[in-house]
């Protein structure tokens, strides 16, 4: 969008310029208003844009509880509680069969079928509520001066310039952040894949009470879910696949082949409704505090999605970080956010060695062989067969304790 060579600026004043008004801008933004700090929210992106993007769908226990128990349904009924569902475990397949892993009896816990699509309609309707200063479909974002007095510029829809002036910036602009790339003196971690995951949703009643993570010779497979009669399915494939080039048939005929076995499990087939293929890479940069800029989500970390662990990761560095950012603010002392990045970087890493740990015992690589093969059953057999084996998969599916 072009700026009007003679439209003034506006400037607007606030304690913390949230950039990104997605699940995680939002969350901080809904956080720090709880504890009386005012935000300003910006994003590119439409709110339409936001809620039509589909992403993962499972929620940790500490995801749903941050929900709930933080006022964000106010005196309305828990849209996560009586919209989601909650799972006590999934099925691993391999080998033509599944085998359940029951999180309920090896750890006490279960996760909730929650579309993250949601999650950002519930924030977005509570920051809305108690009157949020959000501003979505904005464009020329940019920030400026983070190690004095921060500064972030943006154009509105209308095509007039702003300022918004703030004691802190936080970074939560999604996987191309370009917040993070103002962290001087930054590292980064990556881990590249050879395969992508291609999503479809496909109009069909569910095929399995729970989800099922599938390991093939010709990939991995995963049924999820998202309505009695709306499905989400996923299936590995080459990171250059052009969605356009499958039809439902050969979508179909892909996953049938990938979920075929002996025990008489029957994957209902329906219209597809809508077909992408993901991205999949490992990343992180740190630190996640650099004067009065903090980072938080897929601006400092991605994850590949098998065991949903994103929006998860994202929703915890938020809760630390809101905490940590109100002290900070209240007590005037911003080397207090130095906490920040040691906190949320511990669950971080145990997210990546998981999402990791998950996406190699379950995918083929190019080039693998009957070894890599052989070894990859043996993983999943004494993995099932194992009460410690299951418990540590358990564990970190339905996510660690909050520190
Ligand atoms: C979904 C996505 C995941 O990456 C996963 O591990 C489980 C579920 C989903 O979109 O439903």
């Amino acid at each position: 969008m072009t700026t009007p060579s003679r439209a003034p600026t506006t400037t607007h004043r606030t304690r913390v310029v949230v950039v990104g008004g997605g699940p995680a801008g939002l969350m901080a933004s809904h956080l720090l208003h709880r504890a009386g700090v005012d935000t300003v929210v910006l994003d590119h992106r439409t709110v339409h844009e936001i809620e039509t993007t589909h992403r993962a769908g499972i929620l940790e226990t500490d995801s749903v509880r941050l929900l709930t128990d933080t006022g964000v349904y106010g005196q309305g009924p828990a849209r996560v509680l009586t919209e989601g569902d909650r799972h006590g475990g999934i099925f691993l397949r391999f080998d033509g069969e599944s085998h359940h892993l029951d999180f309920e009896r090896l750890v006490g816990n279960s996760v909730w079928l929650y579309p993250q699509t949601e999650v950002f309609t519930d924030l977005h309707r509570a920051r809305t509520r108690d009157g949020g200063d959000l501003h979505h479909g904005v464009s020329d974002v940019a920030v400026h001066d983070v190690t004095t007095s921060p500064r972030v510029t943006f154009t509105d829809a209308e095509g007039r310039p702003h300022e918004v002036l703030a004691e802190v910036v936080v970074g939560a602009d999604g996987s191309r952040s370009a917040c993070r790339d103002l962290v001087a003196g930054h590292r980064r971690w990556f881990r590249e894949y050879p395969f992508a995951w291609f999503g479809i949703l496909c109009e069909a009643p569910r095929s399995s009470p729970e989800l099922v993570y599938t390991r093939s010779e010709t990939g991995f497979a995963l049924i999820s879910q998202r309505t009695e009669s709306v499905q989400r399915m996923y299936f590995q494939c080459d990171p250059a696949e052009n969605p356009d080039d499958w039809s439902d048939a050969r979508i179909w005929d892909e996953l049938q082949g990938r979920l075929a076995g002996r025990d008489g499990f029957e994957l209902i087939e329906g219209p597809v409704v809508s077909r992408s293929v993901l991205p999949f890479r490992s990343f992180v940069q740190t630190p996640m505090r650099h004067g009065r800029l903090v980072l938080a989500g897929d601006a400092a970390h991605t994850v590949p999605p098998t065991g949903a662990k994103g929006l998860n990761l994202a929703l915890a560095d938020v809760k630390v970080l809101a905490e940590v950012l109100a002290d900070a603010l209240a007590k005037d002392d911003l080397d207090l956010l130095d906490a920040y990045t040691g906190r949320a970087l511990a669950r971080v890493w145990k997210a990546q060695h998981f999402s990791y740990w998950m996406t190699t015992m379950l995918h083929r690589s190019p080039g693998d062989e009957g070894f890599d093969d052989l070894r990859q059953l043996g993983e999943l057999h004494s993995l099932v067969s194992s009460e410690a084996g299951s418990t540590y998969l358990a564990e970190g599916y339905t996510g660690w304790p909050a520190r």
